[in-house]
């Protein structure tokens, strides 16, 4: 197989985009813009993979995976210099060279693949990815010659008013034979109307020394699609939501209201799964098989189990069991970890606690650095008073413990194996296992008072009625 090469322009400052982070690290479906060229790139059979970016962007590295190596472009010259910043990087044994724009994160891994295989069995030295579009405005537009050979590129800025009414435009993506494209780079120069060196004079040039250019045409034009503005932004967003959608449900996902269905790029979901409208799934969450998820869940960076069951929850970095149910209304913050068959019901705000084997958490509770075992029932209503003003303290409840209704459960506090607490009370001291404990004032009952306080109230009146 012979060796192709990608190189990724992502230098230029995206002034358009109004905003204090470069461009390409700007998200789509929780991952940033780059991310899914270079996914393409790989895709595509590119084994390198070179991105060309200016030294503002030194963040980029943080955010996008190691093997990819970076090329400086200390002053942006144009497309055609980008391209040569990357030269030093590109390995002798290379023979093709993809080169695309780090701002088109709709590309896919076959579109490329098409683009490279046309470019083989041609035997090109240059082959463009082109589209037709029904608005061509702000586009390098192809100029075909009378056999309908690609002739040259014209940038919108220097095109005469008929090149303008052509349709077909340089998408920004290209293969190249490596040495052809190099040569013919010493050559461009910056005789045009924004003064900057164009990677598209090298297919004059290429074209000039009678080198085979040819084209090839998405079959999709909105593939192709660069993002300058935050419109765009979000026109890619919509469009890479509802191939995530499309996946999912091919691969056995039930989603039944895909357009109130948001779904990011790193998610998994399981067969037979059932996500119900207004859900939104972020981060890395993992869902197993069988599960319901939905209506109105928000969900990020968790993992819920095979046969769980979420309704209209907020979980965040959770972990919830095979078969545990989450909500109606319910908040599951970082380090919560529900074990199999475990419930956090109505009202239910969970946060660093593990809640045990089949442990309920039915209605109405804050539970916060608590670790629950096996087979506990926690009552409405009840706190862990885990903040004491100064720290976080533990709350232990172990297997079998039934917590009343409405108890306050002072931490740090230990209940111990089968105990029981009556409800209302606060808790403060260690319960040993087995036992009852109770904190409430005895209830006192007079009997009636109520007759009396209304003869009273009675003759109150009469008094006010004579004066
Ligand atoms: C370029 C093409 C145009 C094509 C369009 C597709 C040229 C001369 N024109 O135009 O035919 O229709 O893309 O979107 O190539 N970049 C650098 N360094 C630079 C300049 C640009 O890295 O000095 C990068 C940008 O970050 C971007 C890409 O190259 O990812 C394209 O640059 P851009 O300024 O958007 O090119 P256009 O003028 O839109
Ligand atoms: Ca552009």
């Amino acid at each position: 197989m012979e060796k192709l090469t990608a190189v990724i322009l992502a230098a230029g400052r995206g002034t358009r985009m109004k905003s204090d982070r470069p461009k390409v690290l700007h998200e789509v479906c929780g991952r940033p813009l780059l991310a899914y060229v270079i996914d393409a790139a790989r895709a595509a059979g590119a084994e390198d993979v070179i991105v060309v970016i200016n030294r503002e962007m030194e963040d980029v590295r943080e955010v996008i995976p190691a093997e990819v190596v970076y090329a400086y472009q200390d002053e942006q010259l144009g497309t055609g210099h980008a391209v040569l910043m990357a030269r030093p990087y590109i390995k002798e044994d290379t023979k093709d060279v993809l080169i695309l724009c780090g701002d088109t994160p709709c590309l896919t891994g076959d579109l490329l693949s098409s683009l490279v295989r046309t470019h083989r069995s041609e035997e090109a030295a240059a082959t463009v990815l082109t589209a037709e579009l029904s608005d061509p405005t702000g586009y390098g537009r192809i100029v075909r010659g009378s056999y309908g050979e690609v002739e040259r590129v014209v940038e919108e800025k220097d095109a005469k008013p008929q090149e303008k009414t052509i349709r077909e435009i340089n998408t920004g993506s290209y293969c190249f034979q490596v040495n052809p494209l190099f040569q013919a780079l010493t050559k461009v120069g910056t005789d045009n109307a924004q003064g900057e060196y164009y990677l598209t004079d090298v297919l004059t040039i290429l074209r000039e020394q009678r080198e085979r250019v040819s084209a090839f045409i998405a079959p999709e034009p909105d593939d192709t699609q660069g993002i300058n503005n935050r419109v765009q932004l979000a026109a890619a967003e919509a469009r890479l939501r509802e191939r995530i959608r499309r996946e999912h449900m091919l691969a056995g996902v039930t989603i039944m209201d895909p357009a109130s269905t948001f779904i990011d790029a790193g998610v998994s979901i399981g067969h037979d799964t059932v996500i119900l409208p207004f859900t939104i799934i972020t981060g890395r969450t993992r869902i197993g098989n069988n599960c319901r998820i939905g209506p109105n869940v928000d969900m990020k960076d968790s993992t819920v189990a095979d046969g769980a069951e979420v309704c209209q929850a907020v979980l965040v970095e959770a972990e919830v069991g095979p078969r545990a149910t989450v909500g109606p209304f319910a908040y599951l913050r970082p380090g919560t970890v529900l074990a199999a068959e475990a419930k956090a019901g109505t009202f239910v705000e969970i946060k660093k606690s593990q809640i045990g084997l089949g442990s309920k958490v039915p209605h109405l509770s804050y539970i916060g650095d608590a670790t629950i075992g096996r087979g506990v029932n926690i009552g409405a209503g009840t706190i862990t008073c885990n903040y004491d003003g100064f720290r976080k303290n533990q709350t232990v409840i172990e297997d079998e413990v039934f917590i009343g209704s409405n108890t306050n459960l002072v931490a740090p506090v230990h209940i111990g194996r089968g105990a029981y607490t009556g409800a209302g009370s606060t808790i403060s001291r260690d319960v040993p296992e087995e036992s009852l404990a109770l904190e409430r004032a005895e209830e006192k009952v007079i009997p009636g008072w109520v007759k009396k306080r209304k003869m009273r109230m009675a003759c109150e009146k009469q008094d006010g009625d004579i004066e």
